[in-house]
């Protein structure tokens, strides 16, 4: 089955095709992070106007690439929610638009179990079950998977997402969105010890998450070092390094918490922090100790892109399961209310 896969949930419009025969043919992606560096933030009316401009010729680039024709092509999937209602929509009709004029079926796909799959496109999938960390730009999520549906949230950030945090460290610093790859190139260069952050919520046995005191402790600390005329350089990148370790370190605890509570030693991170090397290197370490494996993608499919979109559609459209003509999106959508198959 040939699958075309169209992401538009935020800021990046994403193309793919997927065979389920021979694995990922092409993928095609345009991030508007430019469109949006000089708010400081995606706007959502501007990200909408500009899938509609990029849409059309990213189908025909992975068309070409893969060397394929819209008559070659079984079936579109979408990204239905979670997401911007207005860039979903974009998504949403273009791919029914495209299935009603080839006769094929359409599915919409939960943008998180595209992330979640995204690893199963790399040469050594993981296999059910395991624990999964979704850490995204909205997201921070623990849940146990028993399969393609069979989720089981764990635990949940109460406020920021872990990428929001980064982001918005990295905003009240003055440096450029997203953040997350600016703090974690600047921790490169930071003074280890030179500041603590706390690792919240740590100290009580249950599996959520609250990143949002870490931004407020990184303001707090930024605004000392100005008063008392630091160099502000070189405080930014010991602010970054002392902000990331408390993320990870955060993280790592509450996976291995996961882990032993579900008694698993396969763990699967996802969504764009997952591309975080500390992060990575972490997990390794703690997944080392306990015999076990961490999995995740390459650092393009970590953040938005097509091909997750396309691979968790295929799946799905594989069971048997599709849309009717209806143009339905969803800004929230909890991902336990997917059925399985
Ligand atoms: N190397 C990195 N280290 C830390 N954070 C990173 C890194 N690379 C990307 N990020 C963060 O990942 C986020 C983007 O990831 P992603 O595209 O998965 O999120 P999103 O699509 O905006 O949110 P969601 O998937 O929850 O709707 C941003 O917050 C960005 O700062
Ligand atoms: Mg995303």
């Amino acid at each position: 089955m040939l699958v075309l896969g169209l992401e538009t949930s935020c800021d990046e419009t994403g193309v793919a095709l997927y065979d389920s025969e021979r694995g990922l043919l092409a993928d095609a992606l345009f991030s508007q992070i430019d469109l949006h560096r000089v708010y400081g933030g995606v706007v959502p009316e501007l990200a909408s106007r500009d899938h509609v401009k990029r849409m059309l010729p990213l189908i025909r680039q992975v068309l070409d690439e893969a060397g394929k024709q819209a008559s070659d092509i079984d079936a579109l999937a979408y990204t239905a929610g979670p997401g911007l209602v207005g860039a979903l929509l974009v998504g949403a009709s273009c791919a029914q638009a495209l299935a009603f004029a080839w006769g094929v079926p359409a599915i919409g796909v939960h943008h998180m179990e595209g992330h979640l799959l995204a690893p199963m496109l790399e040469e050594q999938p993981p296999a059910f079950p395991f624990v999964a960390l979704l850490v995204s730009g909205g997201h921070t999520q623990l849940v146990r998977v028993d399969g393609i549906g069979q989720y089981q949230l764990l635990g949940e950030s109460l406020d920021d997402a872990a990428g929001e945090a980064f982001d918005k460290t990295a905003k009240l610093m003055g440096l450029n969105y997203p953040g997350g790859p600016e703090i974690a190139k600047l921790a490169e260069q930071g003074t280890p010890g030179r500041f603590v952050f706390p690792r919240p919520m740590t100290d009580r046995p249950e599996l959520d998450f609250s990143f949002s005191g870490l931004k407020t402790f990184a303001l707090n600390t930024w605004q000392q070092c100005r008063d008392s005329g630091d160099d502000l350089d070189q405080a930014r990148r010991d602010i970054a390094l002392a902000f990331q370790q408390a993320v990870v370190e955060t993280l790592t605890i509450k996976c291995k918490r996961a882990l032993k509570q579900s008694g698993l030693n396969s763990l699967v991170i996802a969504g764009g922090v997952s591309a975080n090397k500390a992060l990575r290197e972490h997990l390794e370490r703690m997944l080392g100790e306990m015999k076990g494996k961490v999995f995740y993608a390459r650092p393009r499919f970590c953040t938005d892109n097509g091909a997750m979109i396309a691979y968790a559609g295929c799946q799905r459209l594989l069971a048997g399961q599709h849309e009717d003509l209806a143009i339905k999106v969803q800004a929230r959508w909890p991902m336990e209310s997917l059925p399985a198959i």
